[in-house]
This record gives structure tokens, sequence and C-alpha cells, in this order.
């Protein structure tokens, strides 16, 4: 028989007595079906091959490639003396191969199952899943920035560097800050950097041994925690109040002689901007202590807060949340930090300094001996280029009222979604203005045999990602909602319209629309549980049809 590519299947699957159900076992096998609890779930009309329509699913290489097929016509070797003295491979290695449609076909249909920012709504609070403009890539891929290799000699990359330089100027001047070191690679890793200028101001100042806690709100984002335990701090936590925000008494009461810093996202976790960061600053600069901003949110405030007059230290920014490069999928990240004047000279190397019209980079801290005391170096070279690019063109084309209208928007499209939900779902903190993110809670779905994640698994099949699910902890079945800026007012009507719907089918309680949900993606539910505990890391070829059925 031959599967969709027109191809023999392969041999050794051998079908059952009856030739139809053969064929659909087959079928099944070829699609990657086997064994997987939704087989046949193309609802009450089961297709022969398992495609839904159009929308098909793909298997993996292993399953569709043979090692005897390749794509390319390549000439039997010549005949060769084997120089690998008896280390040579024996036995063929297996790897999967496909003629060059099917792999095209393979790859374009895998990028098809992914959901982007380009497919649709993309809600996920907290990671800024925002339109990126294409001139922004483009810009990133000119040659003189796209090859450009860190070992370069420093006299052919003057316009990289003068590009970097301008970028931590526009940093700098955006939060009103001293100094900026470029090269972290994610917000965590800026988190980690400027801690760590934050570590060294204290040593040099001798109370290393004794300043060794950091404050961190309940709410924060799991990453400032963690940073601050990884440099070996000791975190005490700020507790969480009804109203989501941190309270400068509470602050107080946790500062002592042994504290360090604190760390406190703004805007926060839960959406809401922190009304009383001036005096937290305060408080804490009078105590001989250090303000650690988590700036993952700027892109609330762009343009209309600077982080350096409300008394931040040290701040990272994620380019790839704020200012245009995708977030997610692992890709590259940058988290450049910010620094103020008490921590501009532990800035880390390497940084560029301008020595007559040219541009150098200092590359180690024993260059610098006198004014800046850099605490080291935090990665290899000097940060992720591309994202540099992007944020820089990204800057240059909304300019400065561009900026600030992205942020208005986005603060905007978040309360118009509040706005068109808070009658049917609940607000843990009341109803009361956010910023760039909505925080709803579960306590709507009390009695109704509903939770949190049935409503995110009922969005995948209208058509939407889901929200972000249970972060932040404070708020029981959180669900965080960040439109972002991208949006327009038709797209997001329908994208409420349709919460709304979810929202009523729930208070009736019809839990048929939740419980299995979802019902039209390539796969159902996961039992997440068994996911986590015993992930299978490994693909194994499944056994022959005929042995399997015995
Ligand atoms: C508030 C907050 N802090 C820190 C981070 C960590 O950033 P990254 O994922 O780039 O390490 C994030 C991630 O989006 C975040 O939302």
């Amino acid at each position: 028989m031959l599967n969709r590519q027109g191809r023999p299947s392969q041999p050794e699957a051998h079908g059952p007595s009856d030739p139809a159900a053969g064929m659909a076992a087959e079928a099944a096998r070829l699609q990657g079906d086997v064994g997987r609890s939704d087989k046949g779930s193309a609802g009450d009309h089961p297709t022969f091959t398992g495609n839904r329509a159009l929308a098909q699913i793909e298997p993996l290489i292993f399953e569709i490639g043979h090692a005897e097929t390749t794509g390319v016509d390549l000439d039997e070797p010549d005949d060769f003396t084997p120089r690998l003295g008896g280390l040579e491979r024996r036995e063929p290695i297996g790897l999967p191969g496909l003629s060059e449609p099917e792999t095209m076909r393979h790859y374009v249909r895998l990028s098809q199952q992914n959901y982007g920012i380009d497919t649709g709504v993309f809600p996920l609070g907290s990671c800024t899943m925002k339109h990126n403009a294409r001139l922004n890539e483009r810009m990133a891929r000119l040659p003189g920035f796209a090859d450009v290799h860190p070992l370069q000699p420093v006299s052919t990359v003057q316009g990289a560097l003068e590009l970097m330089q301008d970028l931590g100027r526009y940093l700098t001047t955006m939060t009103g800050m001293t100094a900026v070191a470029l090269s972290p690679k994610a917000g965590a890793h800026g988190e980690l950097c400027g801690m760590m200028a934050i570590k060294t101001a204290i040593a040099a100042k001798g109370e290393g041994a004794t300043r060794n806690v950091v404050l961190v709100p309940d709410s924060a984002h799991g990453t400032n925690p963690a940073t601050a335990a990884l440099i070996g701090f000791t975190v005490r936590a700020v507790p969480a109040r009804e109203d989501g925000w941190v309270h400068v008494e509470d602050v107080k009461a946790l500062i002592g002689p042994d504290v360090a810093a604190i760390m406190l996202t703004n805007p926060n976790t839960c959406g809401l901007f922190e009304p009383q960061i001036v005096e937290i600053a305060q408080a804490l600069h009078e105590a001989g202590a250090y303000f650690y901003c988590d700036g993952a949110n700027f892109n609330a405030i762009v343009g209309k807060a600077k982080p350096g007059d409300l008394g931040v230290d040290a701040m990272h920014i994620n380019l790839h949340k704020t200012f245009s490069t995708p977030h997610g999928g692992g890709g590259p990240g940058a988290g450049p930090v910010v620094l103020s004047e008490r921590l501009a000279r532990f800035a880390p190397v390497p940084f560029i300094r301008k020595v007559g019209e040219r541009l150098e980079l200092v590359e180690h801290e024993e260059e610098e001996a006198g004014e800046t005391a850099p605490f080291g170096r935090i990665t290899a070279f000097h940060g992720q280029m591309g994202m540099y690019v992007r944020a820089l063109s990204y800057m240059l084309s909304h300019g400065c009222d561009g900026m600030r209208q992205a942020s208005e928007d986005a603060v905007l499209n978040a309360n118009y979604v509040r706005a068109g939900l808070s009658d049917l779902l609940s607000l843990p903190f009341g109803d009361k203005p956010c910023m760039h993110e909505v925080l709803f809670d579960d306590a709507w779905l009390k009695d109704t045999g509903i939770t949190t994640l049935d409503i995110a698994k009922a969005m995948i099949d209208e058509g939407y990602h889901p929200m972000t699910m249970y972060f932040p902890l404070v708020v029981h079945g959180a669900m965080l909602i960040e439109p972002t800026e991208s949006d327009s007012k038709a797209s997001l009507d329908l994208f409420i319209a349709t919460l709304r719907d979810l929202a009523m089918s729930a208070k009736r309680s019809e839990t048929e629309r939740f419980r299995g949900a979802p019902y039209h993606a390539p796969r159902r539910r996961l039992d997440e549980t068994r996911a986590a505990r015993s992930p299978v890391l490994k693909w194994t070829r499944p056994a022959p049809v005929s042995e399997a059925a015995e």
C-alpha cells in the first residue's frame, strides 16, 4: 500500500486480516497516532488519514522517513582507505530520509502547528506577545550586522559599536539611569547582573559579611528569589496584601542592617503600578540598602515614568518583550541592565568607550583601575547583536511619541478587556484600573465544576492561545491577560465576546464543553501530571501493527 506521500509503506507494517481496518490502522500509524489517547480524534466523522480537512497532523520525521531514502543523488565514492583505525561506523546510522518536497512539507506542516502572534490574539500575561514589525527584522538581517563576529578587530566593527552605544544611551535616557550593561542575555540573566553589581557595591563598603538579606514580595516572578538565592543572599518575603500592592510599612518592618536590597517588580505581576514605590525606595536608601526593580514590564510605562526618578538603583529590561524581538520558543533574549549613579561604577565589562573619534571596547576589569570598578564579566562576548538592531530600529521608527503611545495603548487595551469582562469574571483586587495586563481569579467559577485550566483549554477550541494560568501564585486560579498594543478594537471585541460566551457557558455548568477540551486541536488534553512525572523524552519505534495486535 502507499502512504500519503505515495511511497510504499514500510515492509514490516502488516495490517490485520480486514484490509480496510488494516489500512486505517496503517494510516493512523503513519500519522503517529498509535498508542495515543486521542486516536481517531477526528470527532464524529473520523477520516481515513486522521487529518482534519486541511489541518494535517504531522508525524515525527522518524515515522515517515526511511533510512534508504534520500533527497539528493550523490556519486558513489571512489575507493578509499579509511583512516579511522577501525573506529569507523559499521552499521548504517538509520537517520530518516525524505525527498526534497517531502522534507519541505514536513517542516512547513510543523510550522503550521505553531500558534504565534502572527496567527492571532496571544493574550499570554507577563509575556508581552506583541507584533514585531518586519522592518526591525529586516534591519537585523542586514549583512553588516547579521554577519558580525565577536572576535573581529574593533576597527572593523565601529558601526556595530556605535549602534550599541546609541541603544545604551536611549535605554538610560528612557529609564533615567546613569549606566547600562548590554550583555545579559535574558531578563533573569539581567537580574543576576544587577544583583551582582549590588553585591559588589555592598562589599566595597565593607558590608559584605553583614548585609546578606534580599526582600522579595510574595507576588514576585520566580526568577527574583532564585537570583537572590543563587548569589548567596537569604530571601525574606514581603507578604502579599489584599489590594495587590506592596506597602511601605510592610517593607519598613522587614528592613534591618542585614538587608542588602529589595527586588520589586513594577508594574507588578498583578498588573498594578506600585503606588508607594518612591517611599519604598526612600526607606531602603535611608537604611543603606539598594532597590532592584524587575523591569520586565517596562512596556507599560515607557515614556510615562522613569524608574530612575522613582529611586531605582538597578533594573533589567527585557528587550524581547518591550523592544520588538519575538519572545518565546527559547529564542534569543537580551536583558540589558540600567544602573543608577550609586551602582554605575560596578557595571560589568565589556563596555564601550569613546577615545577621540574611535569607539573602544573595554574588555578587562584590570584595564579599568580608578574611576570604575567592574564586578567582572557576565557573558563571553557582548550580547545579542540581532536584538540590539531590532530594538534600536523599533525605537527609531516609533520615536518618543510612538513609544509612549505603545505603552498607553497596551494599558488601554488591558483595561478594555477588564471592562468587557468584569461583570462576569472576578477581579481579585477589586475593579480598579490595571496597567498593561489584567488579572482575574477563579472565584467566579465557584460551584461550576469548571477550573481555570478548563477555560484555557476551551479557549484553544475557540482558536485563541490561552492566557497565563495560575500565575501569580498569590491569586487563586489566576488568569492573567496581556493583550498588548498590537490588537485592534475589532479583534479585542471578538476576543471579549468569546470569553463572555465561555464564561456564561461555565456559569451554566456546561461541563461537557470544558472537561474534554480541546476537542478540535490536533492533540487532546494531556495528562499533565503524568507528563511532568514521567516525561517520555525518547521516541521508540512502535512495534509493527501485527505484533502490537497480538
Ligand atoms: C516579571 C518578570 N521578571 C523576569 C522575567 C524573566 O525574563 P526572562 O524570561 O527573559 O529570563 C520575566 C519573563 O517574562 C517576567 O515577566
